[in-house]
């Protein structure tokens, strides 16, 4: 069976054939040119399997090399991607990381919700040190929704307004915007070239949000001419951008191009299937690659999970390995752990295996890219929960009712720890015995390869064992 396509190998039988022109876009029926990846390679989903921030940035822009086009296709300025070239570090929020490899195509699907302003700067600044000089290089569905000032009003107000059991959001508006969306309300990026269209949609759609900004949160009301003339006044700089998206991506899939989805955020901060409602606004699973840009589903081949050898979490919410302890301290100052959007110091804690498990099953992961082993490198053993222990039963799935956790203890399994430093290792065979004895067990543990490991913020600090675009 082809790995790739899921088909059968081909013995150029009409019927087969034509399925397959229809299906992938080409027209060569030789099964032995897929199985040698030389006719095509297949499309690879990038998504967190944690709480976020488990290094997606950096394994994209890896990946990028390999890749035609980098789409992202969800969540917005809540994420924070960091990519370390040289010496210059480079923080994408909504711009695909695939931007700082030139050559590329970088889009932004419809799935994103999109702060303009931010995203202007983020261009102003990507370009200061040198990057995306091709204007050409980035493209935005025409279909994302914008992330509008009420928005942020409103996401800051409802947080203050929650006080101790607020989520702890980001700020930048991503739920109430992606509320808009959803109720059919949204402004999208298309809209901002047509006057009359965002006149109306904002004049209408500030009657209702000034009558909740101001009775119910006490805020200050927002001047529909003000809202407007700030966002026409940005719409020059945006003219090359618009796209539809899907359109572009069936055409590039079409000439037998190959796409790297970026996922934000990570599984269990996933509005449906995370630790709800300590979550952020959008799906951040892997089908959510389909939705949030266009593509149909048989278009994604190879799902990477990237995942901390540890956990770390920003924001409220349930975290069963959470230490609060002298190791959580560690494992802060030595992996750099503040939050690339926020600084929030972010909560440190074990490797929680029911969290992966959970995400391997809800993205159908392929492989893992483990991130951050360097990070452990010290410590005189190393725990993996492998469960959680409610009373006289273990738990071995993550509980949907979170009320369920708060009665339960982790259960470790613990394994030595190594004393080396691992940030100039390059290949796999020169890991100390204990790190390799970890990155086998958690293989063992989870059941899925890990195909990269990563040993350090830069490029170059990465082993790749299997290649995702080879291997599906
Ligand atoms: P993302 O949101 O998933 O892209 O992750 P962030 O960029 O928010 O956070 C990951 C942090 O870890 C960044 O500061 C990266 O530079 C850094 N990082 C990524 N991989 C490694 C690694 O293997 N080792 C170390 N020490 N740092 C890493
Ligand atoms: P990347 O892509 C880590 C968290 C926030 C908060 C919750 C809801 O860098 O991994 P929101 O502003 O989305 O409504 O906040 O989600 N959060 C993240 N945590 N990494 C992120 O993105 C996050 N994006 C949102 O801290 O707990
Ligand atoms: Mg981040």
């Amino acid at each position: 069976m082809c790995p790739v396509h899921r088909h059968e190998p081909c013995t150029l039988d009409g019927t087969l054939k034509k399925n397959r022109i229809r299906q992938h876009g080409h027209t060569d029926c030789s099964c032995q040119l897929f199985y040698g990846r030389t006719a095509i390679m297949p499309n690879v989903v990038i998504v967190g399997t944690q709480w976020g921030d488990e290094g997606k940035g950096k394994i994209v822009d890896i990946l990028t090399e390999q890749a035609d086009i980098v789409v992202r296709f969800q969540g917005g300025p809540n994420a924070g991607h960091t990519v370390v070239i040289g010496d210059t570090k480079t923080i994408l929020h909504q711009i695909p990381s695939g931007i700082l490899n030139s050559g590329k195509q970088c889009i932004i699907g419809n799935g994103v919700v999109l702060d303009l302003a931010t995203l202007l700067d983020e261009i102003r600044q990507i370009r200061q040190q040198g990057y995306f000089t091709d204007p050409s290089a980035l493209k935005i569905s025409e279909n994302a929704s914008l992330i509008m000032p009420w928005h942020k009003k409103i996401d800051i107000a409802r947080e203050r307004k929650k006080g101790k059991n607020k989520i702890g959001t980001t700020g930048r508006g991503i739920g109430p915007a992606y509320e808009d969306k959803v109720a059919r309300n949204a402004i999208r990026f298309g809209d901002i070239f047509n006057d009359t269209l965002l006149r109306d949609k904002i004049e209408t759609t500030l009657e209702e949000k000034n009558f909740y900004l101001t009775s119910y949160l006490g805020e200050e009301p927002l001047n529909a001419d003000a809202v407007l003339n700030a966002l026409t006044a940005l719409r020059d700089e945006l003219r090359s951008y618009p796209v539809n998206a899907s359109l572009y991506l069936a055409e590039a899939v079409g000439q037998g191009k190959n796409i790297l989805f970026e996922g934000a955020q990570g599984t269990m901060l996933d509005v449906d299937h995370g630790t709800y409602p300590f979550v952020t606004s959008s799906n951040t699973t892997a089908a959510q690659a389909a939705i949030g840009s266009g593509v149909g589903p048989r278009q994604l081949h190879t799902i990477v999970g990237i995942t901390k050898a540890y956990t770390t979490r920003v924001g409220e919410g349930p975290f069963p390995t959470e230490l609060t302890d002298a190791t959580g301290d560690f494992m802060r100052t030595q992996g750099g752990e503040f939050g690339s959007t926020t600084g929030r110091p972010r909560r440190c804690g074990w490797f929680d295996l029911v969290v992966v498990k959970h995400a391997v099953r809800l993205n159908s992961i392929s492989c893992i890219a483990l991130t951050k082993l360097d990070v452990l490198s010290g410590l005189d053993s190393i725990n993996i929960c492998t469960g959680y222990r409610c009373g006289e039963t273990i738990l071995h799935e993550f509980p949907n009712d979170l009320s369920v956790l708060e009665k339960c203890v982790p259960v470790y399994e613990t394994v030595p720890g190594w004393k080396e430093d691992l940030s100039n290792v390059s290949s796999y065979g020169d890991l100390p015995q204990a790190a390799k004895s970890y990155v086998a067990r958690l293989e063992a543990l989870t059941g899925v390869p890990m195909c990269m490991v990563s040993v350090g913020v830069k490029r170059s600090q990465n082993i790749m064992r299997s290649n995702p675009f080879d291997a599906c």
